[in-house]
């Protein structure tokens, strides 16, 4: 009898595939049947921020070798056909039109495109090309440019807003009339998603209104309407393919302009093109987090339990394509406990590249400085960290007054700190030496919302050799979505894993579920055991109803299905072999529709980081050493994935906290860094073993009811909440706390840099 493989450690079903490259990403791809004729595109991009294009000289590239065309602003050589976005996926697009106007709107912007035989003569030929431009000043500072208000939040509600407890004139008031108030500014830099492969198309058209795109794409629907938007094309004549991709973070929600190009320079020559973009041409054509100045006031009694909190921000609205960033939103306006609230989110607008989500878009930010500034109240008031968040822990959601469906996060506190062994710490800080080394520790809370999602579907498939296929449409982005597919198809069906075919990445597939918003996971699973139920109950129809089946004439309902076998009248037969007695070589059914969300109840993920660091007291130098997350994400669907989910996200956190930044530079619109050699990411040298535990503390509320157990489907995936995000949500403010334990210096801009730190040890 197989064991269900809900929640054990699981391989990758294509960890093979991957390891031995043989897994084809959009890169890889080579239109088999038309690998000849394939040709390889490249793109020039703006040495201006803002400003016009007076003219683009490409005689040179023309007469280089191997060169087929080149496309380019403001005067098409050739011009492509390409449209504007309108309706549904406006908002995953950007609102221009690449290489059809003169206007450049931020530095590093497509101004060109180069075709040729191979991708060196393209790439070479592209250097080739040489612009003029009437330029004019960017606009390129949040500190001095206009504020505008950022409008909802991701999830619709108001991004500015106050609450106040009877009596209260305002947050003012709130703060003045409170025994500690703690206040304080945070700065940071623009961040980079960073996904391992860079963003590579292939596009290949069957007939002259009908293509195929290759691409990494986190939300494949939206990514192929938009093209067939921008392409002239009906929604379903475009094919996305987007089986494995290598990261996305974010970065792959929005179709950039590099993929129209492709498909419009692959149509207009009648050969398939790929493009895949540089590194320094990812850091500006495929979205970045915002840089960001936020304030925190927290008001509170001498016993540190909150009175108010104020929670104000200002980001980027870059005058292309924008993420509205809201980081009061899911961090201060959810978190803790407080009669008074205030949070308020502004915009600058810029002359600089687009911006988009990246993981954690509004939590990771944010958290870092509520709970920078909520380390800072338990110094203020001498309460230790745990016991202010335990004193100031909401049972209700502050803002809509809902219950949460689920939440566990004062065991998160509990085992963590016992992990960790929090209590062996000094309050005191900078109290800890260790020859050159200064050491503390710290901690902090993380928090990620979660809500039903509907409007996707699976479908599963029982085939005669008692296998089966689970399809659906969604991405993997390298988080184990395909996996996750297998084992909750493996689990719903009762059968082991191996016999669980998952098919995913791909439009003509029933519409999967966006990975985005840590949300794939439960808007999947419920549908794959809904699915797996109707096919179940259409397994018995057919039971009762062919010709060749030992039950034909029976009745549906005294036949019951149990681990791949149907039983019934004192016989038993496999799936497989029943189908196979009836002629049939499979049968398949979808999901139903509905799944909507529950009223009355509020769904979060919750957890708890803690941290120690080392600081060297005469360079600065600062190494994480220990790092214990314990993360309240509902039922665990694959260990193993998860555990790398979340070591991710806190790998994410030390790149904010000491590492990632990059600077705009004021006077020309240029984001300065463009490589991993002055971008820098966490490597392995930076990161310590992380110890990750997850409570597993089933959600059904979020999925759906979890059933009797009587049923014939297996539902042990259901009460999953998605967890790529919270992992990276709060450990960078538990990395900050911990350096001031260790030192005693408070730093409100990350990352916390050696040359900051340096002057104040
Ligand atoms: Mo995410 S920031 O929803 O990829």
């Amino acid at each position: 009898m197989p064991r269900s493989p809900v929640g054990r450690e699981i391989d990758r079903v294509d960890g093979r595939l991957k390891v031995t490259g043989a897994a084809e990403y959009s890169g890889d791809y080579r239109a088999p049947e038309r690998a000849a004729d394939l040709a390889h595109a490249h793109l020039v991009t703006s040495t201006i921020a803002r400003g016009t294009i007076t003219r683009i000289d490409t005689a040179a590239a023309l007469a280089s070798p191997g060169v087929l065309r080149v496309y380019a602003a403001p005067e098409p050589i050739e011009r492509l056909a390409l449209y504007g976005v309108t309706g549904q996926a406006a908002g995953f697009t950007e609102p221009y039109i690449p290489l059809q106007t003169a206007a450049v709107r931020f530095y590093g912007q497509a101004i060109a495109m180069v075709v040729a035989e191979t991708p060196e003569q393209a790439r070479d030929a592209a250097a080739l090309v040489t612009a003029t431009y009437a330029a004019q000043p960017p606009r390129t500072s949040i500190a001095d440019e206009p504020h505008v208000p950022a409008g909802p939040t991701i999830s619709g509600s108001p991004s500015s807003l106050d609450i106040l407890a009877p009596g209260v004139e305002s947050i003012d008031a709130a703060l003045a009339a409170s025994d500690v108030v703690v206040e304080a500014e945070f700065h940071q830099n623009v961040q980079h998603h960073v996904g391992m492969e860079p963003h590579a198309v292939l596009a290949v058209w069957e007939e002259p209104d009908r293509v195929t795109i290759y691409a990494g794409a986190q939300i494949p629907a939206a990514y192929a309407l938009g093209m067939a938007q921008r392409l002239g094309l009906l929604p379903q004549n475009v094919r996305l393919i987007t089986k494995y991709v290598g990261g996305g973070f974010g970065a792959r929600v929005v179709l950039w302009s590099d993929t129209p190009l492709a498909a419009a320079a692959a149509r207009e020559l009648g050969r398939p093109v790929r493009l895949v973009l540089t590194r320094e041409q990812m850091f500006t054509l495929t979205g970045h987090r915002s840089h960001l100045t936020q304030t925190v006031r927290l008001g509170a009694s001498r016993r540190g339990v909150l009175n108010a909190v104020s929670h104000r921000s200002i980001a980027e609205r870059p005058s292309t394509m924008s993420f509205t960033m809201t980081p009061a939103h899911s961090t201060s306006d959810a978190l803790y406990r407080t009669p008074n609230l205030h949070v308020d989110a502004q915009l600058a607008v810029l002359d600089i590249p687009g911006s988009r989500a990246m993981r954690g878009p509004n939590e990771a930010p944010g958290s870092f400085a509520l709970e920078t500034a909520m380390d800072e109240l338990a110094i203020a008031t001498g309460v230790d960290p745990v016991e202010l968040r335990l004193r100031n822990h909401a049972t209700t959601h502050p803002v809509s007054g809902l219950p949460w469906s689920s939440k566990h996060l004062e065991e998160c506190y509990r085992v963590g700190a016992e992990r960790f062994g929090w209590s062996a710490r000094s309050s005191r800080p900078r109290s800890r030496v260790d020859g050159q080394w200064l050491y503390g520790t710290g901690m902090a809370t993380a928090i990620y919302p979660a809500a039903r999602r509907t409007g996707f579907a699976v479908r599963v498939q029982l085939r005669n050799d008692d296998t089966a296929v689970v399809s659906t449409g969604t991405s993997d982005l390298g988080t184990g979505a395909t996996t996750m597919v297998a084992i909750s198809g493996a689990d719903a069906l009762g059968i082991p894993l191996a016999r669980v075919t998952p098919e995913i990445g791909d439009t003509y597939l029933p519409p999967g579920a966006p990975a985005v918003g840590s949300s794939g996971t439960h808007a999947t699973v419920p549908l794959v055991v809904d699915a797996a139920r109707n096919v179940i109950a259409e397994l018995k129809r057919l039971a009762v109803t062919r010709d060749g089946s030992p039950w034909q004439g029976a009745a549906a309902e005294d036949l019951r299905y149990e681990r791949g076998i149907l039983h019934g009248g004192g016989r038993s037969m496999t799936f497989g072999r029943l189908l196979t007695a009836i002629g049939s070589r499979g049968v398949d059914m979808e999901s139903s529709p509905g799944g909507d969300p529950i009223p009355g109840v509020i769904h979060h993920s919750f957890g708890a980081h803690f941290c120690e660091v080392r600081v060297n007291r005469f360079t600065g130098e600062t190494r994480v050493t220990r790092f214990t997350t314990v993360a309240d994400v509902g039922r665990v669907i694959n260990a193993k994935a998860a555990r790398s989910q979340l070591v991710g996200g806190v790998i994410f956190g030390i790149g904010h906290a000491l590492l990632e930044e990059n600077h705009l530079e004021l006077r020309t619109g240029r984001l300065a860094n463009s490589t991993l050699a002055d971008y820098l990411v966490p490597v392995n040298a930076d990161v310590p073993d992380i110890d990750v535990v997850m409570l597993d503390e089933p959600d059904p509320r979020l999925t759906g009811p979890l059933g009797d157990g009587s049923e014939d489907v297996g539902t042990r995936s259901l009460g999953a909440r998605g967890l790529g995000e919270i992992g990276t949500v709060g450990s960078a403010a538990a990395i900050g706390n911990a350096v001031f334990n260790a030192t005693g210096v408070r730093l409100r801009d990350v990352p916390i840099t050696p040359d900051k730190l340096i002057e104040h040890l």
